[in-house]
């Protein structure tokens, strides 16, 4: 019999394995799984969880380790590779989801959506706000893969000039999608009046977007975070707002999640904020949920096909 944990959300479907006993506890602690583990062939997690050295150690049966999504910046993959544990993800399953998430929040920025909101409930009619179009106007993307990709599509349908910064693509992709690709990250910024980062969160990458980069982007300027908290570096950010520098930013990740409560991006009137919901809409988490599950029982089956 394999023993596996679920330590976060997820929806699993209906589909279940002979020989797999499931234990589903999204809301656990750190502490009672650090004492769990030990009777576990394999964890399946999102972001919540962090899968680090000790909580692999500690997995003595541990043989698997499952991430419901793409990003495994929270999965210490040194260390579960020197223990000999299995990682494996599901890449490809919230694609679109963050996708539209990520340009949902350039909209909103863009117009004052959510602020509209607030002040429509706090009794204020305020037609006075003048937002920005996107038409004509020119996206730079930084990581052109998959959700970088989508995004490109969909602002091509907006009829913006998109163009990209990525070191590791070949040009022929951005090509195949009208995108004009960038080798000097600075010039992008230059002629970048919204500006949405794709990457992973990596040594390379934390902190990518700081004051100089953000200086360098016209005044007026969007800025979208829906990959991963840090990328954009949050104390710039809040300055560079707060200098009249940006037009607005919308962020779905933060470098600590929760927030902290009295974290200033979150009073700040020209954020528009959600709760890292990139990947969460019904089709992804079903596509997710099924995928990772199946993944994790074929690895443990003996299938290396799906090991990162
Ligand atoms: P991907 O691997 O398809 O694309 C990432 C791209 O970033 C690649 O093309 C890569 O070459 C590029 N890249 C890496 N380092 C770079 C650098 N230093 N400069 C420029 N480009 C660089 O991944 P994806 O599926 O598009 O996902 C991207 C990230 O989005 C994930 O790693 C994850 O952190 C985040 N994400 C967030 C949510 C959410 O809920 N908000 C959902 C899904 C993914
Ligand atoms: C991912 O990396 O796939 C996202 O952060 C979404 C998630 O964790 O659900």
């Amino acid at each position: 019999m394999w023993r596996v944990l679920v330590s976060d959300d997820m929806r699993l479907g209906e589909v279940r394995y002979p020989g797999v006993l499931l234990d589903y506890r999204p809301e656990i602690g750190r502490e009672e799984l650090l004492e769990v583990i030990p009777a576990y062939d394999a964890l399946i997690t999102r972001s919540r969880t962090q899968v680090d050295a000790e909580l692999l150690r500690r997995g003595k049966r541990l043989k698997v380790v499952g991430r419901g999504g793409v990003g495994v910046d929270n999965v210490d993959l040194e260390a579960a590779s020197r223990l000999g544990i299995l990682v494996v993800n599901v890449p490809e399953a919230n694609t679109r989801s963050a996708a539209e998430l990520a340009f949902g929040l350039l909209l909103a920025a863009a117009r004052g959506i959510a602020l509209s909101d607030r002040k429509i409930r706090a009794g204020e009619w305020d037609r006075k706000f003048l937002g920005l179009e996107l038409k004509g106007k020119t996206l730079g993307i930084v990581g052109l893969g998959r959700i970088g990709s989508q995004v490109a599509r969909f602002a091509k349908g907006f009829e913006m000039r998109v163009l990209a910064y990525d070191p590791y693509i070949p040009k022929t992709r951005a090509e195949s999608l009208g995108v004009e690709l960038l080798e000097d990250l600075s010039d992008m910024l230059r002629q970048s009046h919204f500006l949405t980062v794709h990457t992973p969160l990596t040594e390379e990458t934390r902190g990518m977007i700081g004051r100089r980069e953000l200086y360098l982007l016209p005044r007026g300027a969007v800025v979208v975070n829906a990959a991963r908290g840090g990328i954009v570096d949050e104390k710039a950010l809040l300055e560079v707002l707060e200098e009249g520098h940006l037009f607005a930013a919308g962020l779905d990740v933060f470098a600590e999640e929760p927030p902290p409560k009295d974290h200033p991006l979150l009073q700040h009137p020209k954020v528009v904020l959600t709760a890292h919901l990139g990947a969460n809409t019904l089709e992804a988490q079903d596509r997710v949920g099924e995928a990772v599950l199946e993944r994790v029982v074929r690895t443990l089956e003996g299938d290396l096909s799906y090991a990162l």
